[in-house]
């Protein structure tokens, strides 16, 4: 039978990483491998306990406002006062969002047109390539490097036609390098946005997760003119599967958003939302807990890497450790190795891009015990 063809904007996505590799990795778990997954950064960790709490009190069933209820955009917008300086109207400038992750496919559909240019960092977070495609815009690439601790190298940029390009996606503390940006970064990207009329968009889901400073773009004088800004529960209060995060700007921006957000679903389920009240009330203890934890454990994933023979910065904020591997390997053989000869699963660094040749990243969202399981199985005393 020959089946219907798959639509155009198809042809250049392939699926999900993940979701390829995982299949590979449960295959092996079903043979009987005791694989240990330091691949994903999914938060192993339970929310806050008067999150769980109001979920459970929550008996209302139906349809939610698409904008998400007040209280939820209140509580956000106390969230941002408090940690990030920034005033926000709860009214206007708080779109409540399934996730960050589906807002990188709004902003898209609300700010692109077949054709336009996307400047997307590499190595960076796949999906803003991969969206970009489906709405058949073009992924403009920009290196990201070491030596210029991965921040963009803006004066470079310029000098390429950007006359066609309409978004330029940033995400600072960096996934997946953990490079942080910093106030005068911000303030330059800003400037940038505006002289070459260029939303730039900062997803920012990793600002409290190994980060004593957090930062927002729009604490830059005059940032909401030109600048949005992705925010996410998912990693702050170990919420992934809750899936609750916001964007945040200019009510212009945010209207042209809720019209695609408001055509795709039809509301946050209400105890989702009522959880995520509660979550975004947590004191700064939460942080220094959580903090505590992932502290601790990127010290094991730090010997992991020394006995690699591996390199990486101490510097560095979110829910990964990116280290440089020996020039003999490349970064999936080096993955690929690790996952056949030691039941280990983790990152190359090639899934964010080009310019993650070389590097493998390592989620901590798994408990102490099974790192320093992985730190014996690969221990260079072991493999003698
Ligand atoms: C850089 C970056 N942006 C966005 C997301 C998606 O987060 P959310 O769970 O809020 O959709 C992730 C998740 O891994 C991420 O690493």
């Amino acid at each position: 039978m020959s089946m219907l063809s798959v639509a155009k904007r198809l042809h250049d996505v392939k699926e999900y990483y993940f979701s390829v590799k995982l299949r590979e990795v449960r295959s092996l778990i079903e043979q009987g491998k005791p694989i240990i997954n330091l691949g994903i950064g999914s938060p192993d960790l339970s929310p806050p306990g008067p999150v769980i709490d109001a979920l459970k009190r929550s008996d209302i069933h139906g349809y939610q406002s698409y904008q998400g209820l007040p209280e939820l955009r209140k509580a956000m917008a106390s969230f941002y006062k408090k940690y990030y300086g920034v005033e926000l109207n709860f009214e206007k400038e708080i779109l409540p969002l399934m996730g960050s992750k589906e807002g990188i496919l709004h902003i898209s559909m609300a700010f692109l047109n077949e054709g336009d240019q996307v400047l997307i960092p590499d190595p960076g977070y796949p999906t803003y390539a991969s969206v970009t495609k489906l709405v058949q815009a073009e992924p403009v690439t920009y290196s990201l490097t070491e030596k210029n601790n991965w921040w963009p190298d803006l004066k470079a940029i310029e000098k390429s036609d950007l006359s066609k390009v309409r978004i330029m996606w940033v995400n600072y503390p960096h996934m997946p390098t953990g490079s942080n940006g910093s106030a005068a970064l911000l303030e330059d990207l800003v400037a940038f946005g505006k002289k070459h009329d260029i939303l730039i968009v900062n997803d920012n889901p990793y600002s409290f997760v190994l980060n004593k400073n957090p930062k927002s773009i729009l604490s830059v004088s005059g940032a909401s003119d030109i600048a949005i800004e992705l925010n996410s529960l998912s990693k702050t209060f170990n919420m992934a599967g809750w899936r609750v995060g916001m964007v945040v700007g200019h009510e212009s921006y945010l209207n042209a958003i809720l019209k695609v957000k408001s055509n795709m679903d039809s509301g946050m389920y209400y105890g989702i939302q009522q959880g995520a009240i509660e979550a975004l009330k947590s004191s700064s203890d939460w942080f220094e807990h959580m903090n505590g934890i992932y502290e601790k454990r990127r010290k094991i994933i730090w010997d992991i890497c020394d006995q690699l023979d591996c390199q990486y910065s101490k510097e560095s904020s979110g829910l990964f450790v990116w280290a440089k591997i020996p020039l003999n390997k490349t970064s999936e053989e080096t993955t690929d190795h690790l996952l056949y000869k030691h039941d280990v699963f983790i990152t190359p660094g090639t899934v964010f891009g080009k310019q993650g040749e070389g590097y493998i990243r390592f989620s901590l969202c798994v408990d102490e015990g099974k790192m320093l399981e992985v730190l014996r199985r690969i221990s260079k005393k072991e493999r003698s």
